[in-house]
Formats: structure tokens, sequence, C-alpha cells
């Protein structure tokens, strides 16, 4: 079976951090790039890249391959698949760096860029390229939220009324991930409107609540939580024939359909009682890489491209710019 090499650029959190206190050989569990693709058959992790010394030394030690302080160091190793995990300030200078190694494909974290600009002019390159560029809207790729996808096309919640989702973090951070998924499983969002500006983070993000109209009809109001309570990723499909809880971001999926009241004659209500969409989100990332893995070797499209993630990234912006125009208003 074909081994594609892979690196890892930025040993952070999500490039190795996340899980990186578990053992190597277990495979229950897979957050970071590093550790997907050191499980998955079909890859070879054989290069790291950071900046900071004790994050190379880490990765030096779990993994037992090389880490290097710059992306000119891949040179001599040119591998098939990079993986971008830099600061998103930083994913176009990197991803500049990276392409013109030659590799097959890219998988550059989100946001793909904090400008819209650069995001725009990472797609094209790559395009112009023939480089697959993949960003990791991990929840295109995830098995319990491919099956809720199959189950909309199947039509099996009949109508979606409305759907209200709750966010924290920032729109550019985490609510993007949410505009995304819902661009997935109805079309792009054709009206976008700010309803209330919420706060501005420390960051440069903002947390405003709005409303998204998508191409398939239904309308979809984001309300931003407080992330110093507790982080919020949280979603309620209405639907004709009940409601789908989606919890912690994707972790638990319930449809909870409309049942007839024991007490009360002819009334129709929501069930207490939920049928599961079984998910396997403590591994969102090896699904990301098997995607890639189907990609390279059976042509397979993938769900979340350069292109998709630049209408999110559309969006996004489209927010910003309503957003600083309600100045003054709360
Ligand atoms: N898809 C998701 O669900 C998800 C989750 C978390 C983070 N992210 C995204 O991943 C990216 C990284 O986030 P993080 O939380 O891991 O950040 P982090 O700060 O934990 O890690 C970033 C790493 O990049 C390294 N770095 C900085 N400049 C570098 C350079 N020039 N060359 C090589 N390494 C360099 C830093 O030393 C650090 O180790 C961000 O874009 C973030 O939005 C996505």
């Amino acid at each position: 079976m074909k081994k594609y090499s892979a690196a890892v650029v930025g040993l952070g959190s999500i490039g190795q951090g996340l899980d990186y206190d578990l053992d190597v050989n277990r495979k229950d569990i897979c957050l970071t790039h590093a550790s997907s693709y050191y499980q998955h058959y079909g890859f070879q992790l054989v290069a790291g890249v950071d900046t900071s010394d004790s994050f190379r030394a880490k990765f030096k030690s779990k993994f037992q391959a090389p880490a290097f302080l710059t992306v000119s160091e891949l040179e001599k190793i040119k591998p098939d698949v990079i993986s971008i995990c830099v600061p998103s300030h930083l994913h176009k200078s990197i991803f500049d760096e990276v392409i013109d190694l030659g590799p097959k494909a890219i998988v550059c974290e989100k946001p793909i860029s904090d400008s819209l600009l650069e995001a725009d002019e990472m797609v094209k390159k790559a395009q112009s390229k023939q480089c697959l560029l993949i960003v990791n809207f991990i929840r295109r790729f995830e098995k319990g939220n491919l099956e809720l996808k199959k189950k909309f096309d199947r039509n099996e919640f009949g109508k979606i009324r409305k759907v209200s989702v709750f966010y924290s973090k920032g729109v550019l951070n985490n609510g993007s991930h949410f505009i995304n998924l819902l661009s997935f499983f109805f079309g792009e969002p054709v009206y976008c409107r700010v309803i209330q500006k919420g706060n501005v983070l420390g960051n440069l993000d903002i947390e405003p609540d709005f409303l998204l109209k998508f191409q398939n009809g239904v309308d979809a109001y984001f309300i931003a939580g407080t992330e110093t309570d507790f982080s919020v990723k949280e979603i309620v499909f209405l639907t004709e024939k009940g409601i789908i809880n989606y919890q912690q971001g994707g972790m638990k999926i319930e449809y909870f359909p409309v049942d007839i009241s024991s007490i009360f004659k002819d009334y129709k209500i929501k069930s207490l009682e939920s049928q599961p969409v079984t998910t396997d989100f403590n591994r969102y990332q090896w699904y990301t890489v098997d995607a890639l893995y189907n990609h390279l070797e059976h042509g397979v499209d993938c769900n979340s491209d350069g292109l998709s993630a630049l209408h999110t990234q559309l969006v996004v912006d489209k927010i910003f710019s309503q957003y600083n125009q309600m100045e003054g208003m709360k």
C-alpha cells in the first residue's frame, strides 16, 4: 500500500499539542495533525517544523522524526503532503514557502487566512500549481456530521423550519466553523445581517448575533455566548418532523422526533426519547487525513477545499463590515 510522506509546520495545539500526552499508539483519540499522519495507514510522518526549541524537541521525542527550525529545511525531504498549523496571520507567508516545495497537497488550518485578499491569493496559487488545498474545517470530514448531511439530503427530517447556532470565541475563530458547516448542509448563504454587536475580543475577533439565509431557504440565527462562562458550540435544528440537538461542537448529535402526547389528546409534541446520530468526534483529525488519502489514491472529491473555505471567509468579511458600520450601537 502506498504511503504518502507528511510534514507538519507549527507544532502547537492543533499541530501536536492537544493529544500530545496520550500514548503514541492509542487509536481512539486523534486531535492533531501529527497524530493523524502517525496513525493513518496511508501516511508516514516524516518531519515537523516550529520556531520553538521545546516544541521541536517534543516532536522528535514522541514521533522519532526530525524537526526543523525553518520550512526551507524541508527541501531535502520534499514531503508529499504538508500541514500548516501556525497562527492564522502567518498562514499566507508559510503557504508561499510550502507550495514552492511542490507538495501534492497542503492541509491548511482554518481560517484559511485572516485576510480575504490573502485567502483569495492562496486559493489561486494552489490552483495554478495544481496542488490540492484542503482547509481543515473538521466537521466536513467527521463521520457523525457526514451521517447528518446524508439524512438532510434524504429529507429524513422533512422541512427545516429554523436553525439556531450558539457560538463563542469569535465569529472568525469559532463562528466560522458553523457558517462553513451549515453551508455544507444547506448551500452557501445568500443573505447576511448582523442583528446585535456583542463583544470585541482582544485578538481582533468579534462576537455579534447575526442572521444567515441559506441557498435552500433555511434561516439560521447565530447567537454569541460568553467564552469566559464556558465554550459554547451548540446547534438546534427545528424541523417539520422533530428537533435535532447538535451538542458540544458535534460530540453528540441527537434527533428528537415528534410524538403524540399521552396526556393531552391529539397534541403533537417533541419526544423525550432521542435517536442518536453516531459520531466519532474524538478522532476528527483522522477523518481529515482519511479524506485526503482517498483523494490522492482514488480521486475522491474533498468536502473542504480552498474555494469553499473562501466562501466562508467572504461571509465572515461581510459580518465584520456590517459590524463596523454599526459603530456605537450595542
Ligand atoms: N480546525 C480547528 O478546529 C482548529 C482548532 C485549533 C486551532 N486551529 C487553527 O490552527 C492554527 C494554529 O492554532 P494553535 O491553537 O495550534 O496555535 P498555537 O499557538 O498553539 O501553535 C502555533 C505554533 O506555530 C509555531 N510557529 C509560529 N511561527 C512559526 C513559523 N514562522 N514557523 C514555524 N512555526 C511557527 C509556534 O511556535 C506554535 O508552536 C490557527 O490558524 C487556528 O485558528 C484550528
